[in-house]
């Protein structure tokens, strides 16, 4: 079965700005395509593994080439569970603020708690880097309290550009980013901007296997 995952970083619940727009999208997806399962990961509900020593440990064994001992194995229980339930996504749909210029600290956790050698990305032996995380397709429903469109403000979106990196590092190259802005600043325009955004989601998401 072909799966979404639901990748929530707002803890607002029903009051979220993105969440509405991720639903407008999950609406139209699931009309869409009723056979695809939709897999939720709310991350401020979801207990994410820590990355202490022992954890980063595992890392740098895999850096050097070498497999997890059985220990690390152990210690990575949590990590390769959440490794495992994102590849197993076809699609994935991420709902983000923007926070203090770029995500939300649980987003950055889910990151560096997947983003792992061997399983989402490896060096090659000529110093490249490969995704691992291949013909896969991603959905970005994102709201910010100012504004960054403009050439004067683009510098201090620290929120797309990391995600499109990020998630270009792993082999995901086909992105689509919705945003809902300015939500805080200039309140006139909050309905309007998120209604624009809600709108352009639907036409996204009648699309979003096909094209
Ligand atoms: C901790 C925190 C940090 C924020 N940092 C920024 C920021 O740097 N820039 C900005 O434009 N808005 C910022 N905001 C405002 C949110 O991006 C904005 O209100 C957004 O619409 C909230 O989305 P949500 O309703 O889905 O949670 C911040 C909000 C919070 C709670």
């Amino acid at each position: 079965m072909k799966t979404l995952l639901h990748i929530i970083a707002s803890p607002r619940g029903d009051l979220s700005r993105t969440l509405g727009i991720s639903h407008a999208f999950l609406k139209t997806f699931q009309e869409s395509h009723p056979s695809w399962k939709i897999d939720t990961l709310d991350l401020s509900e979801e207990k994410l593994p820590s990355l202490t020593a022992k954890e980063v440990s595992g890392k740098y064994v895999l850096l050097s080439g070498k497999e997890l001992s059985p220990d690390l194995k152990e210690a990575w229980s949590a990590i390769l569970k959440h490794i495992n339930r994102f590849l197993a996504a076809d699609i994935y749909l991420i709902t983000t603020p923007m926070w203090n210029f770029s995500i939300p600290y649980m987003l950055k956790q889910y990151i560096d708690i997947i983003a792992q050698p061997n399983y989402l990305f490896k060096y090659t032996s000529s110093g490249t880097v490969e995704g691992l995380a291949k013909n896969k397709k991603m959905f970005v429903m994102m709201s910010r309290g100012g504004e960054y469109s403009a050439p004067s403000s683009q510098s201090k979106d620290f929120q797309e550009p990391y995600l499109r990196t990020v998630f270009e590092f792993v082999g995901i190259t086909d992105i689509t980013f919705v945003k809902a802005e300015p939500m805080d600043v200039k309140k006139d325009l909050r309905e309007e901007r998120l209604e624009k955004a809600k709108m352009v989601a639907v036409e996204i998401a009648k699309k979003a296997v096909s094209s």
